[in-house]
């Protein structure tokens, strides 16, 4: 087993440069499969989840090749099967993303019910109402979803819920559909609008990603294009938040500040210096954090995926914070094990309580999900005494070397095997 252990009480400090959004990359990678030639994708982070998707797509039939560490070409004119691998599927919840690239393209897709992280229920129902309202028929046995459909005719789709992975799905779809469809209350997030732009590129019609109504022209194919993907948001506010956390002065080159407008103000509004100059952000933190109260939201809300590691950020701050988790029914997973570390948190139903102490200790603590384990790294690293950190596999889908990286920012942590 590997843990993480953890010399706290470094600080964080220097400059870094923030790599590809995980949550964009999985998408995009997924809609190449609707591109009857090669797409070549940069800024790929080698990240477990990724490294799935793209064995996803190999065992469809398609060729991929990294060419050097960061850039993945995918030849997807060689699919030859529709059926999504059911070990695959269990691995990775992103999976899902290729039922509308694959009925939209070939008119038949079958995959099972997707994993991931447990982090609520996360139910599918949205993605198969859409596909229904596209024209696909849906036959769901023994735990595997078929989807048929001659072609798929544009529709207009109004979700419940903004949820990012059924906008991105529905778009995709489609954008291979005959007609116009139109997404009412779609979700605004970044990693949408950059899914447009790479359908975009490959000679997609799309209006409006990035706002609530989305509008999709079918078209009959799309043809192979280069693209690179945005940087990731999350893992810059883990970072940002670890140096916070540690008292440092931590500089991140290759930000989109306009995709963290709700965490940077939440930020500075613990007293946290935080100074922006075009994809440049820089964080200095030289006294306590005050306690501040946020709720989770949709984008441009705050992000349900940086709730853990910021309740990390105040579980020593002065005074007493309130957070909501509005996105999740089940993402305070992590507070048992902040506990056993000695923060002060109380939870009901969506709603912590956090009541900042003077100091962390450190401990064994597991993580049992992606955010939630980026959370006991960022108390790790502030803590007195030693971390260790199970459950790194979690970590490892959405944190690209965390180890190498943290290390060169001052931290003392180290993988180990025992
Ligand atoms: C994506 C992100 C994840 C992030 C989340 C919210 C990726 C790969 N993952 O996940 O990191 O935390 O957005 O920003 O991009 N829901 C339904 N039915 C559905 C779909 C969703 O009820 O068919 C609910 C979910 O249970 C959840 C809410 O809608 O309560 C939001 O989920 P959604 O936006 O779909 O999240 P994901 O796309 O899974």
């Amino acid at each position: 087993m590997e843990l993480l252990r953890i010399e706290g009480g470094m600080p964080i400090s220097g400059e870094t440069r923030v790599y590809g959004a995980k949550n964009a990359a999985l998408p995009i990678l997924a809609a190449t499969v609707m591109v009857a030639g090669t797409s070549v994708i940069e800024d790929v982070p080698d990240l477990e989840d990724v490294r799935v998707m793209l064995q996803i797509l190999e065992q469809l039939g398609a060729r991929v090749r990294w060419q050097g560490v960061t850039s993945v070409e995918v030849d997807a004119s060689s699919i030859h099967s529709t059926n999504v691998p059911a070990d695959l599927m269990q691995r990775m919840r992103s999976s899902i993303f290729l039922m509308g690239p694959l009925l939209a393209r070939f008119g038949d897709v079958t995959l099972s019910k997707p994993g991931g992280c447990v982090i609520g229920q996360r139910p599918i129902d949205f993605h198969l109402r859409g596909m229904r309202q596209l024209g696909a028929k849906i036959d769901e046995q023994h735990g595997y979803i078929r989807c048929s459909a001659r072609r798929l005719i544009g529709s207009s789709i109004t979700l419940d819920f903004p949820s990012v992975g059924a906008t991105e799905n529905l778009m995709m779809a489609a954008s291979l559909a005959d007609g116009v469809t139109v997404i009412e209350n779609a979700a605004r997030e970044p990693e949408v609008e950059d899914l447009a732009q790479f359908l975009q590129a490959t000679g997609a019609s799309i209006e409006g990603a990035g706002t609530d109504t989305v509008i999709v022209h079918g078209c009959s194919h799309l043809h192979g294009t280069e693209y690179r993907i945005i940087p990731d948001r999350i893992v810059t506010g883990t970072l940002m938040l670890a140096a916070a956390a540690t008292r440092g002065e931590l500089t991140v080159h290759g930000a989109r500040v306009d995709h963290l407008g709700a965490v940077l103000q939440k930020l500075r509004d613990t007293g946290v210096r935080v100074q922006v100059d075009r994809d440049i952000i820089t964080v200095k933190c030289d006294e306590t954090p005050s306690a501040v109260d946020f709720r989770t939201a949709p984008f441009p809300g705050f992000p349900t995926d940086l709730q853990a590691p910021f309740m990390a950020l105040l579980t020593t701050a002065k005074g007493t914070s309130v957070i909501h988790e509005s996105v999740f029914e089940a993402r305070f997973k992590h507070v048992d094990e902040l506990q056993r570390m000695g923060a002060d948190v109380n939870v009901d139903l969506r709603t912590a309580v956090v009541r900042g102490v003077p100091m962390l200790s450190g401990a064994r603590v597991t993580a049992s999900d992606l955010r939630g384990g980026a959370a006991l790294l960022v108390a790790g690293l502030m803590a007195d005494g030693t971390t260790e950190v199970d459950g790194v596999k979690h970590i490892d889908r959405g944190y690209q070397a965390i180890e190498a990286h943290l290390s060169r920012l001052g931290a003392r942590i180290e993988r180990v095997t025992v």
